[in-house]
């Protein structure tokens, strides 16, 4: 296949694949598509998993995606105080209210404090420790760094372009669209609603045309709710140069995510798949699950500003992963978990993705003549 991102990249198909798993990113590249390791992780670990993918990908080219927030008081002041602060009391009462009706195992409360700060202190949010994972990342052969949050600082886009490393950025509104391409972003991921993840209002079929045409020439790739053939031709007929896909790789065999979870999505439709501001703050579209549904009671609290509604989320998924039921149990994924049936590999899944895609496009073509 040849698309103006084949070109751009030295890819053989335009699948992107966004995991937080080191072997979706190295299998989708091996298989002639381009990985991409979503954040969140600390330098060392950062290191250790660049490390890894450089050893294991054979030279195919792959990407690295990550926060880029500028925001850095609120998290360094509650840090500096005492644990109290971290969250109001409507919602440590709300949260010790749902935990206590459930049946989770019980952690003790120095355990619950360590897991909260512990998730505060992980955030990279202060601009000295982005410029840290940015010096990681740009030790690596890395050919695209994502921008998740907004656009990226200039003096990043600079310093990738001086290195030969291309710059995408996620945008979810032609107007965001038109602000990345203005600041020098090479490829635009246009994320519509259907996405796993935070995501916009616009769905994939408004706004991947609209952003194609705001943006045109730069290459755009078409993201939410993409996980075979028949929405990959579509994307490319809305005039996209590839597809971004998230919650495809989620429940395959190299996929790293729990195996709870990964049963939880094989039995989901994609109503299941809910947007909420329960899990950080921001709207986002994850599995329905009772941490979900508690936050649309009436007794439910307004939801704190990202990053503190993620503290009460990251202690209930401890323990509900420490649970033997699932039904606490919540992770991002988008609408397209409704077709995944069984657990697949990456290959078999991208394999898949391009045969529908062929005989899609063969239908299409037998309809004009
Ligand atoms: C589990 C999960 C975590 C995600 N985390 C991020 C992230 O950290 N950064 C980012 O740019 N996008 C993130 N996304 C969004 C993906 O990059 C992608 O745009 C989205 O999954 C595409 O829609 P789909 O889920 O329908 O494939 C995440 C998606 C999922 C499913």
């Amino acid at each position: 296949m040849k698309t103006a991102i084949c070109e751009m990249l030295g890819i053989e198909m335009p699948i992107f694949a966004f995991s937080h798993c080191r072997d979706v990113v190295v299998e989708v590249s091996k298989a002639g598509g381009f990985g991409v390791l979503g954040g969140g992780l600390e330098p060392d670990q950062l290191e250790t998993e660049l490390k890894w993918i450089d050893n294991h990908i054979g030279g195919k080219p792959y990407g690295v995606d990550f926060l880029m927030p500028q925001r850095s008081a609120p998290v360094e002041e509650a840090l500096a105080g005492s644990l109290r602060d971290l969250l109001p009391t409507p919602h440590r009462v709300f949260l010790e209210n749902v935990l206590a009706a459930s049946n989770l195992p019980v952690i003790a409360r120095e355990d619950s404090a360590k897991i909260q700060r512990d998730a505060l202190g992980r955030l990279k949010i202060r601009p000295d420790q982005h410029q840290e994972l940015l010096d990681v990342t740009f030790r690596h052969p890395i050919k695209l760094l994502v921008s998740a949050l907004g656009v990226p600082p200039a003096n990043v886009i600079s310093r990738a372009h001086s290195l030969g490393v291309k710059i995408g950025a996620l945008v979810g509104s032609p107007e965001h669209a038109a602000k990345q391409k203005a600041a020098g972003v090479d490829v635009i991921i246009a994320q519509g609603h259907e996405a796993g993840g935070h995501t916009g209002h616009i769905s994939t079929m408004v706004l991947v045309p609209q952003v194609v045409d705001c943006v045109f020439p730069t290459p755009v790739l078409a993201a939410g709710g993409i996980g075979g053939g028949r929405q990959m031709a579509a994307a490319l007929a809305l005039g996209a140069d590839g597809v971004w896909c998230g919650s495809i790789w989620l429940a395959t065999a190299q996929s790293d995510v729990d195996p709870k979870i990964k049963e939880k999505i094989l039995r989901s439709s994609s109503s299941d798949a809910v947007i909420t501001k329960a899990w950080s703050g921001k709207n986002n579209r994850i599995l329905k699950s009772r941490w979900t549904e508690a936050w649309t009671k009436p007794d439910a609290p307004d939801v704190l500003m990202m990053p503190f509604q993620g503290l009460m989320t990251k202690e209930v998924m401890h323990r509900a992963g420490r649970s033997k039921s699932n039904d606490f149990l919540s992770h991002p994924a988008g609408q397209v978990i409704g077709q995944i049936k069984s657990e697949t590999s990456v290959r078999q899944t991208v394999s898949d993705m391009l045969t529908e895609f062929s005989d899609t496009m063969e239908r299409l073509t037998r309809i004009i003549s």
